[in-house]
């Protein structure tokens, strides 16, 4: 890690602090052991706007290893942006903590804050050259030798496969090189953890997974802590060691990947994460004299051990049954139930199929041309030691 001190924000033009050196307040932002608990901890941050009618976020809770990718994803408006602007110190929160390597920097301004943000929108200096653009923080916010600021920023320019362009304008790049530029600009200043928001947003597909891969290939050469902003649950899994769902404001679920997504704590998350999103029905707890049964509209099946464990004193409930698409599998025999086939949707090496039953909607996934589209019914099969069951207000029970 550096020993430097430096502004970390990577301010946009029309910012008046990106004057201030900052070389002589930073101490308290640093660790004095450079350690295993080296991490940032966030602790119980509320942020409410318009004197509290608008709770951003509220209650949030997240600790970030040294080196682990991190992810906020939820819909538009859930208090993602806002999270990461309090980590950055760009808003002040009315509650909670905020601490690295266990220093409170909870009211340090942002440029004596370790952290390099780097916004949605690429805020390149359109009159600089790429080198210049990328060592603008450094010439703000430093007084490192020129030696030194060179050295970062051709290493910087050679990670990020910029070297040719160090001397052209940021017109003459691609969208995904100046998001590079942007990158790097925050990556010479050798910060305590990147924080990203919505990085990509602006590039097209292609692009957006090449950039992917790299930034995540970026992140474990350098092995710098990263918080990632994004809406997009498939770039949620695809980057993050570690997942933290919001919706409203508040954090849903924290975990990894596989847990978010094999293990939902409520509907929200089940529903969120995963496409084609899962099948949820209402259902209702029956007792019968082969044990607890589940029923919806369109099927009734046997609640496995573990949901019977859960659901005993339930009966009668109603109850939503959850499932993902790839655990109804289509069957030449007797299946749970049998539904018509809607719409195939080919996915690549599988085929999304939408199917209904009664009034009820379901999708189900097949290996790449299993049923063809002259298909009428088919016969359904429900894994059920792979579904979920969650109260009615959302919250999973088993
Ligand atoms: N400066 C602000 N003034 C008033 N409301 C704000 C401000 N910033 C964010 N909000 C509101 O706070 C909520 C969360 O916003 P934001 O953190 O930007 O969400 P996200 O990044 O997840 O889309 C939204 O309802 C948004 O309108
Ligand atoms: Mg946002």
């Amino acid at each position: 890690m550096s020993e430097t001190t430096i502004a970390k924000e990577q301010t946009e033009s029309t910012s008046t602090e990106e004057t201030t050196m900052s070389d002589t307040t930073t101490d308290s932002a640093r660790t004095d052991q450079d350690s295993d608990n080296d991490h940032i901890q966030i602790e119980g941050i509320q942020k409410t706007f318009d004197d509290g009618a608008i709770v951003a976020c509220d209650d949030v809770n997240i600790n970030i290893d040294k080196g682990e990718f991190v992810i906020l994803v939820g819909p538009s408006g859930c208090g993602k942006t806002t999270t990461l602007r309090c980590i950055a110190g760009l808003e002040e929160p009315d509650k909670g903590e905020i601490r690295v390597g266990g220093n409170d920097i909870t009211n340090l301004a942002p440029k004596d804050r370790n952290l390099a943000f780097v916004f949605q929108s690429i805020a390149l200096f359109p009159h600089m050259s790429v080198r210049k653009n990328i060592r603008f923080g450094l010439d703000m916010n430093t007084d490192l030798k020129d030696d030194e600021k060179r050295r970062r920023v051709e290493e910087v320019a050679e990670t990020l496969g910029l070297e040719e362009m160090l001397d052209r304008k940021p017109s003459s790049l691609s969208g995904g090189q100046q998001q590079r530029v942007s990158l790097g600009r925050a990556m010479v200043m050798e910060p305590e953890a990147f924080l990203l928001d919505e990085p990509f947003s602006a590039l097209d597909a292609n692009l957006r997974d090449e950039m992917r891969v790299e930034v995540k290939k970026i992140q474990r050469e350098l092995n710098t802590a990263m918080v990632f902003v994004t809406h997009d649950q498939e770039e949620a899994m695809t980057l993050g060691d570690k997942i933290v769902v919001m919706n409203d404001g508040y954090v849903q679920q924290i975990g990894t990947p596989y847990e978010i997504y094999n293990d939902p704590t409520n509907r929200f998350v089940a529903d969120f994460i995963g496409s084609p999103s899962p099948n949820l029905q209402k259902c209702t707890v029956e007792r019968t004299d082969s044990g607890l049964v589940l029923s919806t509209d369109v099927f009734s099946v046997p609640a496995t051990d573990e949901q019977a464990e859960h659901l005993k004193d339930r009966v009668g409930e109603t109850l939503i049954y959850g499932i993902r698409p790839e655990y109804l599998t289509i069957t030449d025999g007797d299946g749970d139930f049998t539904a018509s086939l809607d719409v195939i949707e080919p996915l690549g090496d599988r085929d999304a199929i939408h199917l209904s039953a009664d009034d009820m909607s379901f999708s189900a996934v097949t290996p790449q041309g299993e049923l063809s589209r002259e298909t009428e019914r088919v016969q359904v099969n429900i894994q059920t030691e792979e579904s979920w069951l969650f109260e009615q207000g959302g919250t999973r029970i088993v």
